[in-house]
């Protein structure tokens, strides 16, 4: 941990978790818990729900759990230092700059000092674009023609860089070699060990901006085209601050519009030409497919709506159908629109302008249509093999709509296509709908265990991990009655987290959901914490507290003995000492007793 747990403590006590969680998600108390729709995956009827008195979320759909620092995490696709900033900021509380940690510590700092470096790089090309150099001319000549003026020049931060090899290193010559190497600015030669030279030469140059408004990096367009020997872009590679797969241009502008609806595009120039004619609500995904990354930081800027708009060819529409249930899987919906009569949004604008172009964004296909047409065009409609062929496959895609009256629309769509009853459609679907394949979505413990008595088991555990973990009495009765150790536990997380509540009770510390999350290492180990809270009874007297503790100790002992002796039973020679040890047991075990008193 790179911050001292009290600060971590400090920042998470003054951002009220439902209160954080609101500002993304839209929520209604019942009884204890807030519910809303989980950001984290997609459903219809709300399972996310926020707890104020423990201070975590939890999802009973996807299981995703964690407090208001995971929640930042994980909708902003922040590390946890990053997350703990914005919240830091959030309340105005200044977070200390030197904290112990190396490896974080180092990392931070590479981040910051890349930001920096980026930053006065950005104004140095931005300055060298606005020179009298001839090069610098020919630039703005260049971008004019393509229509790109000079207060979209401003807006994002376009600029050239010089045809020199050192022109970057010699501006920044305060900064260290090395951090212009890990900032992704400059290179080392392979000939020489003290010999730099700049990564960007003779390119405009687009800095990418983050969230946070940083210049995270660069992609630099080739000037010239002619020349195919050399990539017509170079960006930044993997840094510290920068991972272009994961990065959306120009989404620091579009956010401002404020819009729900936002449009997804390919590329730098496509963005820059979109917002050039207005529409201002453009991202741009950087050569790479649109993944979970991107879907968090369209959620992040409350985007519950995208349209695609691919180039229009093979490699767009595939890129398009693949993108669909990314977005889908992410709560996202989404439209998709063909460009005609053009190869890409910025030929369709340069050519025939805004108004036709907001006129073609009023076209575009909701993608169950946009598959259903594609499947259309695929098979000749004027042959039986073909009409039946496209109706499975139109089948397959209706499938996965999760609504009746949607599914009504398209199916008489189909039929009329295919000249097929709807009653045929349905059952098809209905086929379909009967595979395996279809994923839901189950609560974890359901996937996990499939019978009841493992279920009961289950749900004991974790009432009696809340229970240890919240009361430090409750802790040392059950340590010192040595009925249950760490390892009659199932699996590998209860036994962890009943070791956390020993050790915490000796220490007499009580610990929030979010501090125990944070002594554990995977995502799955902080859902399991999120699964023991968010659910949890909480008892009004002592007696109920101990009859509880009595019940659940008995199950679980019962369970893991009997355990036990299935194993002894599958041996290959049985010890019979060791099965009557364990006949014994549960006969003790049928009367124990928790009492509070021995805490
Ligand atoms: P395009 O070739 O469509 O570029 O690649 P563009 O943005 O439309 O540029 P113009 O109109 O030719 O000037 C789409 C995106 O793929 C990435 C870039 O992010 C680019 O914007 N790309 C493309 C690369 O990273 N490297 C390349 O060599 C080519
Ligand atoms: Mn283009």
């Amino acid at each position: 941990m790179f911050y001292p747990h009290e600060i971590v403590s400090e920042v998470r006590g003054l951002n009220d978790v439902v209160d954080v969680v609101a500002g993304y998600v839209k929520l209604t108390q019942k009884a204890n818990n807030h519910f809303g729709l989980c950001p984290f995956h997609s459903e219809k009827t709300p399972s996310f729900s926020v707890n104020r008195d423990k201070q975590i979320f939890y999802c009973f759909g996807c299981g995703a759990s964690g407090d208001v620092v995971r929640f930042i995490m994980q909708m902003e696709n922040m590390d946890f230092p990053e997350a703990l900033k914005l919240l830091a900021d959030r309340v105005h509380f200044r977070l200390p700059e030197k904290g112990t940690g190396y490896e974080a510590q180092k990392t931070s700092n590479l981040r910051k000092i890349g930001a920096e470096l980026n930053k006065r790089a950005a104004r140095y090309y931005y300055d060298y674009l606005n020179s009298e150099n001839s090069d610098a001319k020919e630039a703005r000549d260049y971008l004019e023609a393509r229509g790109v003026h000079q207060n979209l020049i401003k807006r994002f931060g376009i600029g050239l860089s010089p045809p020199i090899w050192d022109g970057l290193l010699t501006y920044l010559d305060d900064a260290s070699r090395e951090d212009m190497v890990a900032a992704g600015l400059a290179l080392q030669s392979r000939k020489s060990d003290t010999r730099f030279y700049d990564r960007f030469r003779s390119r405009l140059m687009f800095p990418i901006i983050d969230q946070q408004s940083r210049v995270v990096g660069f992609g630099g367009r080739i000037l010239h085209n002619e020349d195919k020997q050399e990539a017509k872009y170079v960006n930044t590679p993997e840094t510290a601050l920068f991972k272009k797969s994961e990065q959306l241009y120009g989404l620091n502008l579009a956010r401002k519009a404020r819009e729900k609806e936002l449009i997804v595009v390919e590329g730098y120039m496509d963005v820059i030409a979109m917002h050039q004619h207005g529409f201002i609500n453009t991202v741009g995904v950087l050569g790479t497919a649109l993944n979970d990354a991107h879907v968090r930081q369209l959620r992040g800027a409350n985007c519950t709506s995208v349209t695609l708009l691919m180039d229009s060819d093979d490699a767009g529409i595939r890129a398009a159908l693949r993108a669909i249930p990314v977005l889908i899987k992410g709560g996202i919906k989404v439209k998709i629109l063909d460009i005609p009569d053009a190869k890409d949004p910025d030929e369709f604008l340069t050519q025939f302008g805004s108004r036709k172009f907001a006129n073609i964004l009023q076209k575009a296909k909701n993608h169950i249509a946009f598959q259903i047409d594609l499947e259309k065009e695929k098979h000749d409609l004027s042959t039986t093999d073909g009409r039946v062929g496209f109706t499975q496959e139109a089948a397959k895609i209706l499938a996965t709509l999760p609504s009746a009256i949607e599914m009504d629309a398209y199916v008489a769509q189909v039929a009329k296509a295919a000249a097929i009853s709807p009653a045929a459609i349905l059952s098809e679907i209905n086929k379909q709908q009967g595979t395996p394949e279809r994923v839901t979505i189950t609560p974890r413990v359901m996937r996990s265990r499939a019978n009841r008595a493992d279920y009961g088991l289950i749900k004991a555990q974790k009432e009696l991990l809340h229970l240890v973990l919240t009361s430090p009495p409750a802790a040392r009765a059950l340590e010192k009655s040595q009925h249950i150790l760490p390892q009659t536990m199932s699996g590998d997380i209860y036994p962890r987290l009943l070791t956390i509540a020993f050790e915490n009770a000796s220490r007499d510390t009580k610990l929030s959901p979010g501090d125990i999350m944070d002594l554990l290492d995977s995502p799955e180990e902080q859902q399991t914490v999120g699964e023991v809270f968010i659910d949890a009874t909480d008892y009004t007297s002592i007696a109920d507290m101990e009859r509880a503790m009595t019940d659940m100790v008995k199950k679980i002992k019962l369970a893991w003995l009997d355990n036990q002796i299935e194993t002894q039973a599958k041996m290959q020679k049985i010890d019979l000492n060791a099965v009557n040890k364990l006949h014994f047991e549960k006969k003790n075990a049928a009367t124990l007793n928790i009492t509070m008193r021995d805490g």
